[in-house]
């Protein structure tokens, strides 16, 4: 098992956010972990990077306890982390952004450069311009390809397609896609559940601060319950119709689904 939770408690102030969340990620899977606004989707992930303090649980990476191991050290240790609001550095250059992302990594990084580069032909054609003039979507190619920059054995992605448009969205998911075959291991939030659950092999979901369910994605995708609270009838219908919505300017469903990850 690359990365195990055991009953991890998580407060802000006196408010728990998480009551005992249990989830496993094998080395090589995509798992996705879907729930609404609200559920503990974010504070699951910040907890794994080491932003968030467990008040008890613990979490197992790569053999090794590190519950209480400090954020930098998890990086070293093979975590990534791309945030929720992507968090790129405005002024700074593509390039400089990228390069943040291997500061606590000793020697040559051009290696891992390059590869951000091969996976995101786009931040190569912009490397000198500043983070903050990209789109949306770029945005979130950059803030992936700067948690690639680390070399993560496993790359936690927290609403990679937040706010995109759909054509967007489909190339983010092929990018994850892209990576994982790439041999890196991947955890990923998304309100975008329909989407999340095609391409992840496995899935839980978080209802405030609770796992309620576990199984194979494909298994969820025609679960009647989780059909009915994450995937929206129809909603969920458009967006499997990928073809119609990737090339269509503003297909009505699909626009929709896109608002409601907001
Ligand atoms: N900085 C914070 N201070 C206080 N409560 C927070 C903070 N961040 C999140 N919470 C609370 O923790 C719970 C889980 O939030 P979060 O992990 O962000 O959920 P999700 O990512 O699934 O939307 C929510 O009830 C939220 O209000
Ligand atoms: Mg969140």
């Amino acid at each position: 098992m690359l990365l195990e939770i055991s009953d991890i408690h998580v407060h802000y102030g006196k408010i728990a956010a998480l009551k005992g969340v249990s989830a496993e990620v094998e080395q090589g899977e995509i798992v996705t972990l879907i729930g609404a606004n609200g559920a503990g989707k974010t504070t699951t992930l910040k907890t794994i990077s080491g932003l968030r303090p467990l008040s008890s649980g613990r979490i197992v990476f790569d053999g090794q306890d590190i519950s209480r191991m400090p954020g930098h050290k998890r990086v070293l240790a093979g975590i990534g982390q791309s945030p929720e609001g992507r968090g790129i550095f405005p002024g700074m250059t593509v390039e400089e952004n990228l390069l943040m992302g291997a500061y606590a990594r000793k020697g040559d990084v051009s290696k891992e450069l390059n590869e951000v580069y091969e996976l995101f032909p786009r931040l190569a054609e912009r490397k000198s311009q500043a983070g903050g003039t990209m789109s949306g979507g770029e945005q979130q190619m950059l803030a992936i390809g700067r948690a690639m920059m680390a070399k993560p054995k496993v790359l936690l992605l927290d609403e990679p397609s937040m706010g995109l448009a759909p054509k967007l969205v489909q190339q983010i998911f092929e990018i994850i896609l892209e990576i994982n075959r790439r041999g890196c291991t991947v955890l990923l939030v998304e309100q975008n559940a329909q989407q999340a659950l095609q391409i992840a092999h496995r899935a839980y979901v978080l209802e405030t601060g609770r796992v309620v369910k576990s199984a194979p994605a494909r298994d969820l995708l025609d679960d009647p319950e989780v059909r009915a609270a994450y995937l929206g009838g129809d909603l969920g219908e458009a967006a499997s119709q990928s073809d119609a919505a990737d090339d269509a300017p503003a297909a009505d469903d699909a626009e929709t689904g896109d608002v409601r990850k907001g």
